[in-house]
Order: structure tokens, then sequence, then C-alpha cells
């Protein structure tokens, strides 16, 4: 597909980036252009561009405003020593934007789209990639939304695809010190048959009270049980969870159908395996972790995922417990699997398995 190129006339001033890319701040700030592809029911994708970046014109009766039609990714673009920019496991972003799609009863973007979608909009903001000290990347965060306009509660008839994109430091601006997580012990983030495992803002916004009740305690995260019996541990509102064991086993909550299926979380699992690593995909209760830390056969839990990267979780609490873990510091395979998943991504470790991709 061609894409059509119209330059923002009055980019950011090069010393203004230079200064936002120097020290960003998640999602703060946006680059100077975004991509755009619209979908048609009897047309199909068509009128691919890449626009000046700025606000989206839409008519108050937009289907996504009322009815939540919408599914996004997030992934990132490293710049490698050489200063050649790179991203990571495209393809499964794609694919998993198109599973997204079929929940949410959107149109499939076919991959060759969303991977061009990615070098377009780097050939013209790739000023905007950070070098690569401190982790920093550029987060692309690539969305559809139905934008039919039109009050009845069906699928919509018209979508657009876009691509915006945020020069980011670490998620958790304390690097790599553990996080507290806040224990959702009366709301749930996606049911049986639900939409949790598609990237769609309503589980999102479905996160939000408990984060904030999180906040509110001192907790940067939540972790979200299963909605049916609040007994087996799901996930974070924004990432996945694994379990160290003492004797050396991993343990992660198995994707059954209420989970988002994380690329870093898959990635991960990949990496231990490749170290001969155990790593169970099963159901993980709450009580087994409480059980866990308490004996000391859990010595680190971690969160992984895009934005997050991996970060040690040092503390689990809810309003009538606190289960302190690996005496909050990060433990050794976690600190160890980080450096070899960043190592991998900025080019300085060797890329065995063939995920990054050259923009
Ligand atoms: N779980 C949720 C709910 C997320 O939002 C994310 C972030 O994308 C993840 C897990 C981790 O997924 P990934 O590793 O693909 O970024
Ligand atoms: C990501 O990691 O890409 C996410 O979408 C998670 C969110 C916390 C920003």
């Amino acid at each position: 597909m061609e894409f059509k190129v119209t330059r923002n006339p009055n980019p950011t001033p090069a010393s203004e980036r230079e200064e936002i890319i120097a020290n960003p701040v998640f999602g703060a700030k946006l680059t100077d252009h975004q991509v755009v592809v619209v979908w048609e029911k009897d047309k199909g994708w068509h009128s691919a561009e890449v626009i000046p970046y700025g606000p989206i014109m839409m008519d108050p009766s937009a289907a996504v405003l009322h009815y939540g039609q919408e599914i996004f990714e997030g992934i990132k673009a490293y710049r490698h020593q050489d200063g050649s920019i790179w991203t990571f496991r495209p393809e499964a972003n794609a694919a998993r934007l198109q599973r997204s799609a079929r929940r949410m009863a959107l149109p499939e973007l076919p991959a060759e789209i969303f991977v061009e979608s990615l070098r377009q909009l780097i050939a013209v903001d790739g000023a905007w990639v950070p070098t690569p000290e401190g982790e920093k990347t550029l987060y692309f965060r690539p969305f559809e939304i139905a934008a039919e306009n039109f009050l009845g509660v069906r699928a919509a008839q018209r979508a657009e695809y876009r691509v915006i994109a945020s020069p980011v430091g670490p998620y958790f601006t304390g690097g790599v010190k553990p996080v507290s997580i806040w224990i959702a012990l009366d709301s749930a983030r996606a049911g049986k048959h639900g939409t949790g495992e598609a990237k769609t803002g309503g589980n999102y916004a479905a996160s939000l009270l408990a984060q904030q009740v999180g906040y509110e305690n001192g907790c940067s995260q939540v972790m979200f049980l299963d909605a049916e019996t609040s007994t087996y541990i799901e996930e974070l509102g924004g990432m996945n969870l694994f379990f160290v064991y003492r004797d050396g086993h991993v343990a992660t909550p198995s994707l059954d159908g209420t989970i988002l299926h994380g690329i870093t979380r898959d990635s991960v699992i990949t990496l231990m395996r490749d170290r001969g690593i155990e790593v169970q995909e099963r159901k993980v209760s709450l009580d087994e972790v409480r059980e866990g830390v308490k004996t000391g056969d859990i010595v680190e839990v971690f969160a992984c995922g895009t934005a997050a990267v991996i970060t040690p979780v040092g503390t689990l609490k809810s309003s009538v417990e606190e289960i302190v873990i690996g005496g909050n510091e990060p433990g050794r395979l976690t600190v160890e699997m980080r450096m070899e998943l960043t190592g991998i991504q900025y080019g300085i470790r060797p890329d065995r398995h063939n995920w990054m991709l050259k923009l």
C-alpha cells in the first residue's frame, strides 16, 4: 500500500526535541507526525497517509465515543549504538491487533500495513528515537477506532487505524527498584467469554478505579484475580506476572481467555526455556503465592510488558495484608532476564530468535 506523506510545516524545533528526548516522560510528548489508514465496509483499507500530528476531527455521534469500539497496541523503536533504528517482534503485535479486532468486531489490518506504518512514521520522525542510555525508546501507539457517525448499536462500517509515537523512559520512574502492587479484592478486569484477551480500551477503563485505590495505598499497579472466584492471579492492569521458585522453576498464569497474550511474556518464557529453566504456564492462586513467600519457596516475582520491560515486584498489598517478596530487593533471575531482553532489543546481545526488525 502506498502512503501519501504530508510533512508537518511546523515541526518541533530541534533543540526542543533534543531536550524532550534527553529526559522523556512516558506518553507526555508526541512526535510531529501520525499515520492514518481508513477502512470502509464496501471499500476495505484505503487512503494510507502520514500527516502532521494533531487533533482528530470527529462527529459527536462517532461510534467509538459511545460504545468503546477501540483497540490498540504498544511497541517500541530502539536506537542501536551505530544509530540504526529497530523494532521488536512487530509481526506479533500485528497478529494481536488482528485478534483484538476480531473480538471487537473491527476490521483486521493486514500485517504488512502494520509494519509499513511503523516504517513510514520512522521515516519522518526518526530523529525522535532517543539514544539508548537509561533504557530510552520511542513508544509507538497504533490504534483502531470505530469512526462511523451513527448511534445505533452495531459494528461500525467505517474505522480508522492510526499510529502516534512518544519518546519514553522507564515506565516506573524508580528504575529497577521493586514496585508495590495493590491486590484488587473487590474489582475484576475481565470475565469468562469477555474481552480480557483483547487489547481494548474498556479493559483499561475497568481497571482505573482499582488503580486509583492502589495509588492511594502507595502502589503503582493493580493485580487482578479471576472474576469468578477471586482465587487465581491473572495479571496487572498493564503487565503479565512471573513467580520464581527457590528450586529454580518459574510459574506464570496460563492464557485461559481473560488475560492479555503479552509479547514480553512470550519472549521471557522462550529466553528462560533456552537457559534450561522449567517454566510452568498454569493457574497460580493468591494462596499459593502467600504461602510460597512465607515459606521461602517463592523467591522472586516480576512483572513484564512493553512499557514496563521487566520490573521486580517487592510487595503485594491489600486492605488485609502485605506480602513482602525477597526482602523488597530485585531478584537475580529478574535482573538477568531484564539485561538479556534489553540487550537483544538494543543490539548488544545476540538475537537468536530473529526478533529484531530494522525500520
Ligand atoms: N497485560 C496487559 C493488560 C497489558 O496492557 C500489557 C501491555 O501491553 C501486557 C500485559 C504486556 O503485553 P506486551 O508484553 O505485549 O506489551
Ligand atoms: C504496553 O506495555 O504497551 C501497554 O500498553 C501497557 C500500558 C501500561 C501502557
